[in-house]
């Protein structure tokens, strides 16, 4: 039995945990303003948010939170115990303001897309405190227009975030935006809703052991695109709610993340934004927001794409998975945790509960890029991580990984053995690249020809000495 709120009805249903929410939300309950566009999470029409209580900050206490994401990739079952809105749920007697301004703006035209684009906007003032205009429009860049082009759009985004006033007491964020009727009033009484709702299911919710189902699922981003019609009446373990692998955490000289740990929340993480300081500029790169909201860690991991860029990250971080099957577990080094295309030291009973790397130490650099067809909203041609420890000129560790180059995420081991102990210089580099080359085994296919692969990866490797080291290969001559 799956209970949840949807808008501001109360819903019991015995459909089946793997089905899809927007099909249930658009057959069962008849809710048709959510569109069916792409299915596999590129276009934004089936947008809806989701509201949870969770606990997040300093603070620990347990509060309502709200994200947007892809109905067409979400499993009906992960939505037990939780708020969904579609765009009749955000409906009342007039516009809202951001309805109103999308008409205003001539931001519609067909209206396919529009419910999405709302849906999104409306999320953005849901989720943050304080409003830029860029954010705002960024807030939507899951959705896609086919007829009406961006200008309109934007400008609606630009006036709703000019138009509210956020006073003073953030306390009163959401009682505001009731006020200016970004929301209807319904909401209010949601928080203590989904508490006593979720007071009911506490002893329902249980994961029993990881062999009895034909399918686990995650964050779903992957599975739902590849073969969500097998999905919908198979017996599922849907892991994502499971609170004890979403984490990141330091202990011990390690910093850990757990495998349900959503992209989003790397994004946010102080920790890994401490050691990392461009990590959100990085992951701004992975796909879209709502996509981005679901994604999981472990999911990057075990879908075992060679372009997975989480992936690509933790291989150049030297990371340890943590694997268990309910009763034993088991660590493996992720450089040695891919066999072949989709084949992993991974067997049917075990799932990864966490990937784990040391601290990065104070002398090093880490740098992360990527090459898609387009900028954003793309998977990569080809991407490349590199982590380096310097002592003085001298390279003491070095891990560099490739990614859509070989069958399998690729970590350069023969390079590394080549970079370490010498001194760094534009002829160790322009050497080093030769090795590279000589490591990897890419394929042409419509993300490009192997040459152009080849070269990619050359001109990736050369781009993190650029950017890590301008003082050492300031006059590097890129042929
Ligand atoms: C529109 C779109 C854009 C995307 N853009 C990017 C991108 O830019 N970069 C990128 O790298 N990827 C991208 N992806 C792919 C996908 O979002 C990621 O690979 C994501 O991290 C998968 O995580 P998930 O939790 O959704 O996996 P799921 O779909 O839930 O699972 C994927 C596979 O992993 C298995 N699995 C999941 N978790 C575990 C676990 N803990 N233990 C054992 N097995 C597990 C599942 O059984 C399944 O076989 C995109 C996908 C879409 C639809
Ligand atoms: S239908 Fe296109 S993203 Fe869901
Ligand atoms: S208004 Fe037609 S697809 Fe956007």
């Amino acid at each position: 039995m799956i209970q949840f709120i949807l808008n501001d009805k109360d819903i019991c249903t015995t459909a089946s945990q793997g089905s899809v929410l927007l099909d249930f939300i658009r057959n069962e309950l008849h809710l048709t303003g959510t569109k069916e566009g792409c299915r596999e999470g590129d276009c934004g029409a089936c947008t809806v948010l989701l509201g949870e209580i969770k606990s997040e900050g300093p603070s620990g206490s347990e509060e309502l939170h709200y994200n947007y994401i892809n109905s067409c990739l979400m499993p009906l079952g992960d939505v037990h115990g939780k708020h969904v809105v579609t765009i009749e749920g955000l409906n009342s007697e007039e516009l809202t303001p951001i309805q109103k301004a999308f008409v205003d703006e001539g931001g519609t035209q067909c209206g396919f897309c529009t419910p999405g684009f709302i849906v999104s906007l409306t999320g953005y003032f849901l989720i943050n405190q304080n409003y830029k205009a860029l954010e705002a429009i960024d807030s939507m860049n899951g959705n896609i227009c086919r007829c009406t082009g961006y200008s309109g759009i934007k400008r609606a985004a630009e006036k709703v975030v000019s138009n509210f006033n956020l006073g003073e007491n953030e306390a009163l964020i959401f009682d505001r935006l009731i006020e200016s009727q970004i929301i209807p009033d319904y909401f209010k009484g949601i928080e203590n809703r989904l508490n006593e709702l979720n007071k009911k299911l506490k002893t329902q919710v249980s994961i029993d052991g990881y062999d009895q189902y034909e399918f686990l699922i995650s964050g779903g981003t992957d599975i739902y695109v590849q073969k969500w019609e097998s999905l919908i009446n198979s017996p599922v373990n849907l892991i994502s709610n499971e609170k004890k692998f979403s984490f990141i955490e330091e202990a011990d000289g390690e910093i850990r993340v757990g495998s349900t740990t959503t992209i989003s929340e790397l994004e946010n993480s102080s920790l890994l934004n401490n050691y990392f300081p461009e990590f959100q500029k990085y992951l701004k790169l992975f796909g879209s927001i709502p996509i981005r909201n679901r994604a999981t860690v472990g999911g990057n991991i075990v879908n075992a794409s060679p372009i997975g860029d989480m992936t690509n990250i933790f291989l150049a971080l030297d990371s340890r998975v943590h694997i268990s099957d309910g009763k034993s577990k088991r660590q493996v080094q992720l450089k040695n945790f891919f066999k072949g295309y989709k084949t992993l030291d991974l067997r049917e009973n075990e799932l990864v509960e966490a990937v784990s790397f040391s601290i990065p130490k104070p002398n090093s650099r880490f740098n992360y890029e990527k090459v898609s067809k387009r900028t954003f909203l793309d998977i990569a041609s080809v991407n490349s991580s590199m982590y380096i420890e310097l002592n003085e000129k001298q390279i003491i560790e070095v891990h560099i990984s490739a990614g859509g180059v070989a069958p399998i995420p690729l970590y350069l081991s023969r390079t590394r053995e080549y970079f370490l102990g010498k001194t760094i210089s534009e002829d160790i580099i322009f050497s080093a690249l030769e090795v590279s080359l000589d490591e990897i085994s890419p394929i042409s296919d419509a993300r490009g020809t192997a040459e152009y692969k080849s070269l990619l990866l050359r001109q990736l490797i050369l781009a993190h000495f650029i950017k890590l080291f301008p003082e050492y290969v300031n006059d590097l001559v890129i042929t």
